[in-house]
């Protein structure tokens, strides 16, 4: 159990706080104005109560999946606001969208044919990243359109008006934004029937450099109204950046061993739960003891789950000695955590709780 305010919460357990979520949405409003179009990508999390609170601030959705998509209808997020892409989708699945009045971004010239004349769908196309830079680099080669097919995308159908980008995860400065901001205005210009530019998402989390998320907002703010277009309107889809700081994870200690000279901290979920170690080999979990304000005399430590996996870690750090008993938190855990999970090792789900829900 753990007491936050007046009341008790039972681990492990993931705690939303809202407020935080507001927080952060405002932030990125207020430093991006209202020129600029922000929607949420929900594959960061997709969960409804987050959807829901997005919608109340006005916020859309980006979503890379029927389920997501649903999720955002659910939470009553408007059709208009919603952008879908993805790669591979069937026939089926393009006609299941295809009365929806959202925006759809097709991946290939293939994936454009399947698109009914008569569909409700504002179209788009992702663009191939490596061949709008020109600098040898792309952060996902298997996506997008080459821009030397965008004429014969206009072709198959002229209703095209998006052209969508993702430019890399975690990013820390604007010079790639600046670099596609620049280069798909020239395309715009080139294709008269372009009405919006999509960057994606992937900025980065940063928290440990205050300055850092309001320098690249503000940078690709400046860099939009110093060439914007009057015709042309701007989106962006931040997933991590707005919701990871708006969960922890918390979870209690059941066992302590040393091998080999390294402290195994065996606590009552697992990987499959906080799989950033497991599948990005991530470093980055900000980890603390309730309750212990010394961190002095830190040994090298694993934090592992409850399971025979041998690679059943959630985080491997220089952490003080523990003790059974002690609650470890994960202080940021809103983004591709909960939603990451991995269903193989058969750990119950943690529990799931919000702080100031409206
Ligand atoms: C097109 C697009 N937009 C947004 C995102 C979200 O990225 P992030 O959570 O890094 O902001 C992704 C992630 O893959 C994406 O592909």
């Amino acid at each position: 159990m753990i007491k936050i305010g007046d009341n008790y919460y039972q681990t492990p357990c993931y705690i939303y706080d809202i407020k935080q979520l507001i927080q952060n949405v405002n932030a990125f409003r207020s430093l991006l104005g209202e020129d600029i179009t922000i929607l949420y990508a929900t594959m960061a999390n997709p969960r409804i109560e987050i959807l829901k609170e997005l919608n109340n601030l006005d916020i859309g959705t980006f979503v890379n999946s029927i389920e997501h998509l649903k999720n955002s209808l659910k939470a009553n997020i408007p059709e208009k606001k919603i952008n879908f892409a993805g790669s591979g989708h069937s026939k089926a699945l393009i006609d299941e969208i295809s009365d929806l009045n959202i925006s759809y971004c097709a991946d290939s010239l293939s994936q454009l044919k399947l698109i009914n004349s008569d569909s409700n769908l504002d179209l788009g196309i992702r663009i191939n990243v490596g061949t709008l830079l020109m600098n040898g680099f792309d952060p996902a080669p298997r996506l997008g359109i080459n821009i030397e097919d965008i004429s014969k995308a206009i072709e198959i159908n002229n209703k095209i008006s998006i052209l969508h980008v993702y430019l890399g995860t975690n990013l820390e400065e604007s010079d790639i934004y600046k670099k596609a901001i620049i280069s798909l205005l020239d395309l715009a210009k080139k294709y008269p029937n372009i009405n919006t530019i999509d960057l994606g998402g992937g900025l980065a989390f940063s928290p440990n450099d205050k300055n850092f998320a309001k320098r690249i907002l503000l940078e690709i703010k400046q860099i939009w109204d110093n060439n914007k277009h009057s015709n042309i309107s701007l989106i962006v889809e931040p997933g991590r950046a707005l919701v990871r700081s708006a969960a922890k994870f918390y979870v209690k200690v059941e066992d302590v061993k040393i091998n080999n000279g390294k402290q195994y901290i065996v606590v009552n979920s697992s990987g499959t739960w906080y799989p950033r170690k497991i599948i990005h080999d991530a470093n980055d979990h900000f980890v603390s003891i309730i309750g212990r304000k010394d961190f002095a005399n830190t040994q090298p430590s694993v934090i592992v789950g409850s399971t025979t996996f041998s690679k059943d870690f959630l985080a491997e750090l220089k952490f003080p000695i523990v003790e059974i008993g002690d609650v470890i938190e994960f202080k940021y855990a809103g983004a591709y955590c909960e939603a990451m999970h991995l269903d193989f090792l058969g750990i119950d789900k943690p529990n799931i709780y919000f702080l100031n829900q409206s």
